[in-house]
């Protein structure tokens, strides 16, 4: 695995002109247009770059994209690797291992979820400040690589104080209300029943999704600082639970863009 993230970051490196990245960005459902806003783009196919997994769904055009927003140079990933698509969690969580390896410290994540708290709603943004691993497997299990980090990694900062507040600021400066909260992973891909809901809501979340917690323990593993925001797509809150289609979460995903870039775009310049 050691091999193929260093020979995967060197292959990137060749391709792209990659100096010193600030951030890496995974722009999940909700964000994907965020990707246009790219200044001095240059791209490559995921099916260009060796060993990352290829993406079972047709038509998911997934690019790895360098360049810049606001003069800051980021890399950012359109489209994510999902657990429910079949992919081992190796594979979920193998462009942030490459990311670190080409340099980067910070990792920024976006997602869709379901909000549970009750006064949250749809189209609103939350912040993650948390999460709660209810994945049936972990990234990090099987033997251990000290290169990329500890076995026993110290998960009591997932989602970095420092840029807890530094989002919560964009959101005021923006005036764009942004709500705060606990994010829980699931491997999916069927929703929530109404009672899957109102138990993970009991266990301390307040928005269910089914990507990200992989990746930030990845890259907490490697040493790196996380930065997430989900944007509500639907409620699972109690008595209000109704049906959910993946069209309507990628609509109310859509709609809720601009303000989700606006805040990562004030995010990245602050972070420079
Ligand atoms: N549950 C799980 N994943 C999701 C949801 C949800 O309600 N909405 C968007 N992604």
């Amino acid at each position: 695995m050691l091999n193929q993230i260093a020979e995967t970051a060197k292959f990137i490196a060749s391709k792209l002109p990659i100096n010193k990245p600030l951030a890496g960005i995974i722009l999940g459902t909700g964000l994907g247009g965020f990707a246009d806003e790219i200044q001095k783009p240059s791209a490559l196919s995921y099916t260009d770059i060796p060993n990352f997994p290829q993406s079972t769904v047709e038509g998911h055009d997934g690019k790895l994209i360098h360049g810049f927003i606001n003069g800051v140079e980021i890399i950012a990933m359109k489209g994510r690797f999902h657990y429910y698509e079949g992919y081992g969690m190796d594979q979920v969580v193998f462009p942030v291992r490459v990311m670190k390896q080409l340099g980067i410290e910070n990792l920024f994540l976006s997602n869709a979820s379901g909000g549970m708290n009750p006064s949250f709603k749809v189209g609103d943004i939350m912040i993650i400040n948390d999460h709660i691993n209810l994945f049936p497997t972990n990234p990090l299990l099987g033997k251990n690589f000290n290169e990329l980090g500890p076995r026993f990694p110290d998960m009591s900062q997932p989602y970095a104080k420092s840029y807890i507040s530094l989002l919560k600021d964009c959101g005021a400066e923006l005036g764009i209300s942004l709500q705060e909260g606990v994010y829980a992973g699931v491997s999916g891909p069927c929703f929530e029943t109404p009672a899957e809901y109102k138990y993970i809501r009991i266990i301390g979340a307040d928005a269910v999704g089914m990507s990200t917690v992989p990746e930030n323990i990845a890259a907490i593993h490697l040493g790196m600082k996380v930065a997430a925001l989900s944007v509500i797509t639907d409620l699972g809150v109690e008595g209000v639970v109704e049906q959910v289609s993946h069209e309507e979460v990628q609509m109310a995903a859509r709609a809720a863009e601009p303000k989700m870039a606006s805040v990562l775009k004030l995010f990245l310049t602050k972070l420079a």
